[in-house]
């Protein structure tokens, strides 16, 4: 699979974790208090609770259930129950190919040599939710794929479509910097209200 935006970075400042997915795949997105970002499976190896519902620790990222921690490569390091046990290299979560680039976070759920997706300077406006699948959205325009959509005839935006579940998908719009960006924003409601077929 292609890189696909799973969050922008102002949503996800040093120190926090949020939800995000591509199609099935729930996903626990997550920055060190030092910058670095990391998308894992959104799913304690323990009992399986939501680690996007846990809170960044140093850096690792502790399950709110129990408090295991998980260092950035995803082993766990510590078990507060437990804490003279070194746990086993065995207690690990799943992570993905992650990486910043102009304000978007992107991630593989394959390993990938592509280069992240050219963003020609842009920079994020907003995320909207749009009731119609990434591939139908992606066809409208099109695209052959919906990882980035440029779309220059009306307005110079660029779309990073991210497919969520049940024929719905996130759209990341982005933006030159000297864009008018509540001009952009309305575009995008507008462009939302076409595809849903609803009134803005
Ligand atoms: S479910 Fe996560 S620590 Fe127990």
């Amino acid at each position: 699979m292609d890189w696909v935006a799973v969050a922008l970075t102002e949503d996800v400042p040093p120190g926090v974790v949020i939800p995000s997915r591509i199609e099935d795949t729930d996903l626990a997105i997550w920055c060190t208090p030092s910058g670095r970002y990391h998308a894992w499976s959104d799913r304690c190896p323990h009992r399986g609770m939501r680690l996007s519902h846990g809170f960044v620790r140093g850096e690792t990222l502790a399950c709110i259930y129990h408090g295991w921690q998980y260092n950035e490569t995803g082993s766990c390091d510590y078990i507060p129950a437990h804490p003279k046990l070194t746990p086993p290299d065995t207690i690990c979560v799943p992570t993905y190919t992650c990486a910043e680039e102009g304000g978007v976070i992107w991630v593989s759920l394959t390993d990938t040599d592509r280069p992240l997706p050219a963003l020609g300077g842009r920079t994020p406006v907003r995320s909207l939710p749009v009731n119609m699948s990434a591939a139908d959205l992606a066809a409208h325009f099109g695209a052959t794929t919906f990882t980035t959509i440029a779309v220059v005839s009306d307005v110079d935006v660029l779309l990073a479509v991210q497919p969520c579940t049940g024929g719905t998908c996130m759209v990341h719009a982005l933006a030159a910097a000297e864009a008018d960006r509540s001009s952009v924003s309305h575009w995008l409601e507008n462009l939302r209200a076409t595809l849903e077929g609803v009134p803005a």
